[in-house]
């Protein structure tokens, strides 16, 4: 088994931001706000870290292609949008709470974080479950950058 190094961190970095997100719901359930603010900027710090390592690794590297069977391909292919689509959901609703923390806008921050976390649960464990089916439970398919993707 070829397991990816920079793949590996990246996901370890998404699950990192998801257990600092339950562990800041937990802090401020118990009114730590100090302790809140830390743990979800660390949590936002981490998911930063993974998109810029997920984008380097898409431009310089590529994205692998998966190598399971072919009748299993269509529902890994449907799982993939399924993340990709909680993803991206998952970093506009980050920026919008952590946007209002920061205005002190706590109303709003309130009724939107516990949206935020869940969705954001959902993207960790999406992800690891992507990423055992693109590497560890079938051997990865080939690569290509987006360089070669444009220029052939
Ligand atoms: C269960 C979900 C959440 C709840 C109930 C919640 C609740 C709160 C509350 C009540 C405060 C105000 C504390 C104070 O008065 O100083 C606060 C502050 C803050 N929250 Fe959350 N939050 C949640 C999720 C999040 C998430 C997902 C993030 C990051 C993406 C986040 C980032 C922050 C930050 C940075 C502050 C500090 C703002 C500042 O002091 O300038 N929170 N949160």
């Amino acid at each position: 088994m070829n397991i990816p190094f920079l793949a590996t961190i990246s996901t370890l970095f998404i699950v990192l931001s998801a257990i600092c997100v339950a562990i800041g719901w937990v802090l401020i359930s118990k009114d730590k706000r100090r302790q809140h603010k830390n743990v979800m900027i660390t949590a936002a710090v981490f998911a930063l870290s993974f998109f810029i390592l997920y984008m380097s690794r898409t431009i310089f590297i590529g994205n692998t292609s998966f190598g399971g069977p072919d009748d299993v391909k269509i529902y890994y292919t449907v799982f993939l949008i399924f993340h990709i689509i909680l993803a991206t959901t998952g970093a506009i609703f980050g920026i919008i709470t952590l946007t209002l923390a920061f205005k002190r806008n706590i109303t709003k921050h309130r009724k939107i974080g516990p949206v935020t976390s869940v969705i954001w649960f959902g993207t960790a464990i999406t992800g690891v479950v992507v990423y055992l089916l693109l590497y560890i439970i079938y051997e990865g398919g080939y690569s290509t950058n987006l360089f070669r993707a444009i220029l052939g």
